[in-house]
């Protein structure tokens, strides 16, 4: 891939760039031994909740969706508190960057090619967390889903970038964590870089990686600037 194949490398914010699972960490001695379990729950339970409230027509925002995820995941742990539950969702406002996001972020920078989040996070814990992640400088712009109220994968998000970017989504490549953003994001038409940190196997669906690496690191061996 040649920097004239791509105009723009658009990015997933939670669970990409994003370790959605440095809140509860901050809290672990709090939480005890539930915490690894009430930081996978709410995980799921804020996917699940994004897709079912797009699926029943129903839409609250991604912080609204992500408090009530954690107030499910607290219930099922038998650890209602709602102190807990407000000290969490501060803590979702300062999640950590992966360590290779700042340099990861950087290096592209350096090729000119424009980097965007593309997120289901609201506008404004997205660039709250951007901010205090210290990833906001490095990116041109934070594309969250409120204007279209629907999340991703629907096809009506992706367009979000290709509406800014002024390109075809083949310009684009998507670079995502998320097996089943991957798949979204090219059954959409983008390229797409899954990085698959865990070592999961692909989902079954339309819609698959071009690139699969282990790490965000790995992402400037994909491309060979022409400077
Ligand atoms: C995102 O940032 C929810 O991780 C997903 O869009």
């Amino acid at each position: 891939m040649t920097q004239r194949d791509i105009k723009a490398f658009v990015f997933d914010a939670y669970g990409t760039l994003l370790d959605v699972h440095s809140a509860v960490h901050k809290l672990s001695r709090e939480l005890g031994p539930n915490a690894q379990g009430i930081s996978d729950i709410w995980r799921t339970k804020q996917l699940e909740y994004s897709w079912l409230r797009s699926l029943m027509e129903s839409h609250s925002d991604f912080w609204n969706v992500t408090a009530d995820a954690l107030t499910y995941a607290l219930k099922y742990h038998d650890m209602e508190d709602q102190d807990l539950h407000a000290q969490l969702m501060s803590l979702y406002l300062e999640i950590s960057a992966y360590q290779d996001a700042l340099s990861t972020l950087k290096e592209i920078n350096k090729y000119k090619y424009a980097s965007l989040v593309l997120s289901n996070g609201s506008q404004e814990m997205l660039d709250k967390s951007l901010e205090n992640s210290g990833l906001q400088p490095l990116l041109d712009k934070a594309i969250s889903i409120d204007d279209v109220r629907i999340y991703k994968p629907s096809p009506q998000v992706y367009k979000l970038a290709t509406d800014y970017v002024k390109c075809q989504p083949e310009e684009i490549l998507f670079v995502s964590a998320n097996a089943w953003d991957v798949a979204g994001a090219n059954h959409f038409g983008f390229r797409v870089a899954w990085i698959n940190r865990f070592k999961r196997p692909p989902e079954i669906l339309p819609g698959k990686p071009e690139f699969i690496i282990d790490s965000l690191s790995e992402l400037s061996q994909l491309y060979q600037p022409n400077n």
